[in-house]
């Protein structure tokens, strides 16, 4: 794992302009925000951004009735009202999924469709300049993950003026299984987060949010996130256990269409392996240990997120109205997520995940706790950037930071294949840079298609 592997991501606007007229309330001269609106009324709590700032937190507010009974397997019902005041100070349930630390026992409840908002806390009613609202969508798979207020916490973005919106919805079997037919069409989890989205048009006015200012963003969202867990599972492996990769070297052609999740593909992905093969390994017997881990580096870190992120970009950017930007996150801070993924202080370069770290508390803090790991200046300066960068897109629609240096723009994505390099190893560098991967996405476009290609020629004959 020698080489160095930016996350690159796609900041995805999506701006909504249904409006809907409220008003909000706090009680003044309380710790304990209070708002009311549709559903009732709720009391929130203060938190504590990085930079001492307080801001008001309204955690497990239901959207959805809970999915159960009749409603399982089904579209999400909006969530009716409650009397009297609710307490929205303590994280809802999280949906079933197996745990993330030993990948075995069983945790969460069905009754989860429930959102967290946090405010900059106000107390001057008359103010009506409502803020930009990001609307977050977290990644695990679609099999794991929740909006554990100590993760997607406010503490960062929340320095800025925005209002901060997270939100559960169905996982795994719950959140996906399709009979492919009207019996069970799918993607339910899918629906959650629309319904999610919808709460927020219909209610966000009264948290101080602009519903005509939505940005959703999210983390290694589509296909690309259905590889996380893999990738731990086989970091750990690698490492606690050195004679697996023999084996997985043994048995290549079998496995790698599990671990890549091929085996959809026509013959279980036979022709994948095989050109992947051939592009990634081409002389797998002369290779030695090292240059076969990095090339396997290379093989899941294209095939799981680079392909998939510069495709959807070049479909986003031939369709959509809205501008893109492109940037690749190339920062090994004191945290990375090779701690987690990796369970050692080796460093493997940067990992997926890595540039979340600087948006959410989202380290693992027991380990980092544990490995006796505190930020350096760089760190912090690297929150500031991203913090900056993140909500100035939510706000203005363009990303921008005082840290760039006086020539830097960062573009939006053009045919010239521009990015924004936000770190280099240790160094906090932000530099416009080209997209240097063309070739290797020309391989998987070029599979990708004769795979069509040849699956149309099935559906017609
Ligand atoms: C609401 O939460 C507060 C703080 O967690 C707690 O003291 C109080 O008892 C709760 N009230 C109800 C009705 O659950
Ligand atoms: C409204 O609140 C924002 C953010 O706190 C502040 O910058 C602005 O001055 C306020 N406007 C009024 C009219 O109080
Ligand atoms: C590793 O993969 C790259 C990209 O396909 C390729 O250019 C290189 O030749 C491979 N290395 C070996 C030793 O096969
Ligand atoms: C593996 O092969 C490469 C290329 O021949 C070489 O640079 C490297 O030193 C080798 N590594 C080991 C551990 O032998
Ligand atoms: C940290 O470890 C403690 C004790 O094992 C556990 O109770 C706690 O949930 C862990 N915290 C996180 C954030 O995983
Ligand atoms: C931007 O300015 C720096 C000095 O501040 C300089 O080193 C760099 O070459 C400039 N870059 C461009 C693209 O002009
Ligand atoms: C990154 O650092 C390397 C040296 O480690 C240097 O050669 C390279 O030019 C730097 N790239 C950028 C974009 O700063
Ligand atoms: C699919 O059919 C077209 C037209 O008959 C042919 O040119 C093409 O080679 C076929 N593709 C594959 C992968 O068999």
């Amino acid at each position: 794992m020698a080489s160095y592997s930016g996350a690159e991501c796609l900041l995805l606007p999506l701006l909504l302009s249904i409006s809907f007229s409220s008003s909000f309330g706090y009680l003044d001269g309380t710790t304990e925000p209070e708002v009311t609106f549709s559903q009732g009324n709720l009391r929130g709590k203060i938190m504590t951004t990085t930079h001492g700032r307080k801001v008001s937190a309204f955690l497990g507010i239901p959207y959805a009735q809970p999915p159960v009974g009749n409603k399982r397997f089904a579209n999400p019902v909006p969530a009716g009202g409650w009397k009297g005041i609710r307490n929205a100070t303590a994280d809802g349930n999280m949906c079933p999924q197996l745990s993330n630390i030993d990948y075995v026992s069983f945790v969460g409840d069905e009754d989860c469709l429930n959102l967290n908002v946090y405010t900059p806390q106000i107390s001057n009613r008359k103010n009506s300049s409502l803020f930009p609202v990001m609307a977050y969508v977290f990644g695990g798979r679609f099999m794991t993950g929740s909006i554990k207020s100590s993760v997607y916490s406010p503490a960062y973005l929340l320095n800025q003026d925005v209002v901060l919106v997270t939100f559960n919805y169905r996982l795994g079997v719950l959140g996906f299984l399709s009979t492919g037919d009207e019996v069970a069409s799918g993607n339910w989890g899918l629906k959650d987060q629309v319904l999610a989205l919808e709460w927020v048009q219909r209610n966000i006015r009264h948290f101080h949010g602009d519903p005509d200012r939505v940005t959703l963003f999210g983390h290694s969202s589509g296909s690309a996130c259905v590889h996380l867990l893999t990738l731990s599972k086989l970091t750990i492996v690698f490492y606690e256990k050195e004679e697996w990769f023999d084996d997985f070297l043994e048995n290549f052609d079998y496995l790698l269409p599990i671990l890549m999740y091929w085996s959809y593909l026509p013959d279980s992905g036979a022709a994948w392996v095989k050109a992947a093969k051939s592009y990634y390994f081409n002389n797998i017997e002369t290779m030695n240990r090292s240059e076969l881990l990095t090339n396997l580096t290379l093989l899941v870190g294209d095939t799981a997120f680079k392909y998939p992120v510069y495709s959807a970009l070049l479909y986003q950017f031939a369709a959509a109205v809205n501008p893109q930007y492109f940037y690749a996150f190339k920062y090994r801070g004191t945290w990375s997520s090779t701690y987690t993924c990796g369970k050692s202080l080796k460093d493997y370069g940067i990992s997926h995940a890595d540039d979340l770290v600087y948006i959410f508390p989202y380290a693992d803090y027991n380990l980092t706790v544990a490995l006796n790991k505190t930020p350096n200046e760089k760190d912090l300066q690297m929150r500031e950037i991203m913090v900056q960068l993140w909500t100035s897109f939510a706000t203005h629609g363009k990303p921008s930071t005082q840290f760039f240096r006086g020539n830097t723009t960062w573009e939006p994505y053009s045919e010239k294949d521009n990015l924004l390099q936000i770190g280099n190893k240790s160094e906090i560098v932000l530099e416009v840079q080209y997209f240097s991967l063309r070739e290797r996405m020309k391989f998987w476009a070029d599979l990708e298609r004769s795979t069509l290609e040849a699956e149309s020629n099935i559906t017609i004959h």
